[in-house]
């Protein structure tokens, strides 16, 4: 069994102060929003598990087909000893670099989900003697401090998690990256590609449900979170495609007017009939986009490849 770590550096209580301080902001706007890293609780994290084993939600696979492909290019490009991942989740598609990587010690999985990373790590270290694990639980937007391990150092960002941050969000999250970055380190993001709408929106309302309940647990942790009397039945779940903003919008829409009460904030929300919350956007991108958002950043991109579909991209930027 390797060494396997794991570190808060989120204090325990930070995840209340934080989440009464955007349920406040968010349900006192017009229009409502919830933010969307409160899906993941224990249950948001295995229900977006189901999530990518799902026929209509192609981006894991094709993530995975581009993954397995260039696995080997990848290490030839960064020579990475430390692998860093931010929103790492089950880590599931991670096996293809630790295992492509001969130089690779150390693997940092950062991700707010206890529960994700205790689950992830525990695997990957039982598999790999010699690989050092370890587990950040942290957030990736709130100024990240990476243990001090052996670079170069390879970020990975998979699953076309930067596209569920705003476009003002994006550009300070890519900047921050960059800082924990030095010469001869590395990024590798993945993002979705634009494409037919029917596609979209399909992966993000499938027929059995199971994104429609991943959507309305952000309700669920509110709950019980902060004492709120949300009934998930009270709300349908809707994914619209954005073509000006090219996003997949998420939003829990009430059936009939309601009052929520949320005790932990003296606060009673009003929802009218119809009324659409807001609790993701998953953005969708193309080439120039991608490269230039990271020029922006700093970031000089050195590849790009798709799956054989065109539906998904990785890309590599390296620190000169
Ligand atoms: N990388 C995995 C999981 C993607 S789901 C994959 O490709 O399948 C997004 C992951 O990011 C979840 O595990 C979630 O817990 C985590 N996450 C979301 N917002 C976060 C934040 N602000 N800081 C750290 N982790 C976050
Ligand atoms: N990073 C994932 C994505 O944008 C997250 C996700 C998938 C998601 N399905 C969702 C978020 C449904 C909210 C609701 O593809």
């Amino acid at each position: 069994m390797s060494p396997f770590l794991i570190t808060r550096t989120l204090p325990e209580d930070a995840t209340g102060a934080a989440l009464r301080a955007d349920v406040l902001d968010g349900l006192t706007r017009t229009p409502k929003t919830l933010p969307p890293k409160w899906f993941y609780d224990a249950l948001g994290s295995e229900l977006f598990e189901e999530i990518t084993a799902l026929p209509e939600y192609y981006p894991t696979r094709a993530e995975r087909e581009i993954l397995a492909g260039r696995a080997p290019e990848i290490a030839a490009a960064t020579g990475a000893r430390t692998l860093v991942e931010l929103g790492s989740g089950s880590s599931e598609k991670t096996g293809y670099l630790l295992d492509a990587l001969p130089g690779l010690r150390t693997y940092v999985p950062v991700d707010v989900s206890g529960s994700a990373l205790a689950q992830a790590g525990g695997a990957l270290a039982a598999g790999r003697p010699s690989l050092h694990v370890h587990a950040l639980i942290a957030d990736f937007t709130g100024g990240l401090t990476l243990p001090a391990t052996p670079g170069p150092r390879l970020v990975a960002f998979l699953g076309g998690t930067i596209g569920n941050l705003l476009p003002a969000e994006r550009a300070a999250f890519l900047a921050s990256v960059r800082s924990l970055l030095s010469p001869g380190d590395a990024l590798l993001l993945g993002t979705d590609l634009v494409k037919d709408e029917s596609v979209l929106v399909a992966a993000y309302d499938d027929a059995a449900g199971v994104t429609a309940a991943f959507n309305k647990n952000v309700l669920a942790v509110v709950n019980r979170e902060l004492g709120a009397d949300f009934d998930p039945d009270g709300f349908d779940h809707v994914a619209r495609w954005d073509p000006g903003r090219e996003w997949i919008e998420m939003r829990l829409r009430a059936r009939s007017a309601l009052t929520v009460k949320i005790p932990a904030l003296g606060l009673a929300v009003e929802f009218a009939a119809g009324e659409e919350m807001r609790t993701e956007v998953s953005a969708k991108f193309r080439e120039e986009g991608v490269r230039a958002e990271l020029a922006a950043a700093g970031l000089g991109l050195t590849h790009w490849w798709t799956d054989a579909g065109g539906r998904f991209a990785l890309s590599l930027s390296t620190v000169r």
